[in-house]
């Protein structure tokens, strides 16, 4: 499929999304949500793909929300609407995303980035939540997703005044994974992406299902949970193969049942 605002790729297993309106640093407009969600189903309706990338440009992952969109919009306008309800589309996916940032990661942008399962950082990157000023706040998870990522104190600073983190203070704080050069960032987010593409999708999607409700759910509640899909993978011929294979000294052939 062709899209307006995103291109897609795929690579042995991997789907990747590239967003695409490069003369307003990827601002993310109605239409540039729409498209990446019908590239997400697509990714995900397809038994061939184990995991997506998610990437921007050199310049930008994301600036941000369409500020020119915006600012066209009353109160009912968003309201009825429900605007940014369609942008949980992606922390809705259920095979793993790596989010390859390289330049700045705004906003929405900051948001997305924080929805991704994996965030792999170009030493060029930026992140930040300036929403404040433009006289708004972070609407789409910023104050949910950043908090429980990186903690108060952290959010804090990046919510009420708007600094931009580099890479280096990102990785500190745990916002991103890893730091890569950025002339390897998509190469190596692929990497990381067909390795876990390569692996039994059960165990795989169960795995991230299991880490998320560490951020939803009290923590006996999340011990249980993570119980309960442990238990269910030995359920699995790829268990079956794995366990045997390790003992084997062989590669695993893990076919997805
Ligand atoms: C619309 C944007 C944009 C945005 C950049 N552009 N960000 N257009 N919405 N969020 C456009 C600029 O208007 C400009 O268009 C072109 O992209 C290049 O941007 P410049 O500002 O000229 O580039 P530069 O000087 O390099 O500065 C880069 C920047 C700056 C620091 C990233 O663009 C910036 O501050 N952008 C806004 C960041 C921001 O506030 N994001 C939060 C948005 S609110 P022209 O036509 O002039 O060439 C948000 C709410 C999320 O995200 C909540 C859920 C919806």
């Amino acid at each position: 499929a062709t899209y307006e605002t995103v291109l897609v790729e795929t690579h042995a297993g991997v789907g990747l999304i590239r967003l695409n309106r490069p003369k307003a640093l990827n601002a993310l407009s109605r239409q540039l949500i729409a498209d990446l969600n019908a590239a997400l189903d697509a990714f995900e309706a397809d038994d061939a793909i184990g995991a997506i990338v998610l990437t921007g440009s050199e310049k930008a992952f994301a600036a941000g929300a369409d500020i020119k969109e915006m600012q066209a919009l009353g109160y009912v306008d968003v309201f009825l609407d429900d605007f940014v309800a369609r942008w949980e589309r992606l922390a809705a996916v259920r095979k793993p995303v790596v989010a390859a940032v390289a330049g700045f990661a705004l906003g929405g942008g900051c948001e997305l980035a924080l929805m991704c399962d994996l965030v792999i950082a170009a030493d060029n990157a930026k992140f930040g939540q300036p929403e404040i000023t433009l006289g708004l706040m972070p609407g789409a998870g910023g104050t949910q997703r950043l908090a429980r990522s990186v903690g108060k104190a952290k959010t804090m600073d990046m919510v009420l005044t708007g600094r931009m983190i580099d890479a280096a203070e990102a990785e500190r704080i745990g916002l991103v994974s890893r730091v890569v050069p950025a002339a390897e960032l998509v190469d190596q987010a692929i990497a990381a992406a067909q390795k876990i593409a390569g692996l039994s999708r059960p165990s795989v999607l169960m795995a991230k299902e299991a880490v998320n409700r560490a951020f939803e759910s009290p923590l006996a509640e999340g011990i249980r949970t993570e119980r309960r899909l442990f238990h269910s993978l030995f359920a699995t011929e790829d268990a079956r193969e794995g366990m045997a294979a390790f003992l084997d000294k062989r590669p695993a052939a893990f076919r997805n049942r």
